[in-house]
């Protein structure tokens, strides 16, 4: 349940940091990622929810400081490099750390599930990280085929 509180934490401080990642990345392949992963990330903490009736426990949330202290240093960098050509490639850094942590955090969580017998609620969450897992491979692409090749040309 305590993994659970984290990681909807983990959304809800993404749900507010995903606007201003999209604002600040300057293709508009790179700013649909974000925008889309919002959606996504909005039907997540939804879906933790139903996760969570399904076994008859409330949804909680505890701060996730893991996820605070990537968003600061998310912040961090997309401010030393606001409006560079370099900004994309750093902005899906930032972003691909994060989905790697929710990657962990889902898969964690699945197998606990299962462990337990809580098979609908395993089976809504493998949905999410399938979402986290394609999130994070989109950004490989655009890094690959054009934002890397954008910072190093700028
Ligand atoms: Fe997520
Ligand atoms: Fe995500």
């Amino acid at each position: 349940m305590d993994e659970v509180a984290d990681v909807h934490s983990a959304e809800q401080q993404l749900i507010k940091a995903l606007p201003k990642m999209a604002k600040a990345a300057q293709s508009e392949e790179l700013r649909t990622a974000f925008e889309t992963h919002l959606e996504e990330t909005l039907a997540q903490v939804n879906r933790l929810k139903e996760a969570m009736e399904s076994i008859g426990e409330p949804l909680k949330s505890k701060k996730c400081k893991a996820m605070e202290g990537l968003l600061a240093e998310g912040k961090e960098m997309m401010e030393e490099h606001k409006g560079e050509p370099t900004i994309d490639a750093v902005l899906i850094a930032a972003a691909q750390k994060v989905e790697h942590y929710e990657i962990a955090s889902y898969g964690t969580l699945i197998a606990w599930a299962k462990q337990l017998g809580h098979d609908d609620a395993a089976e809504l969450l493998t949905e999410t990280l399938d979402e986290e897992k394609a999130a994070d491979e989109k950004l490989t692409g655009i890094a690959e085929n054009t934002a890397n090749t954008e910072a190093e040309e700028g």
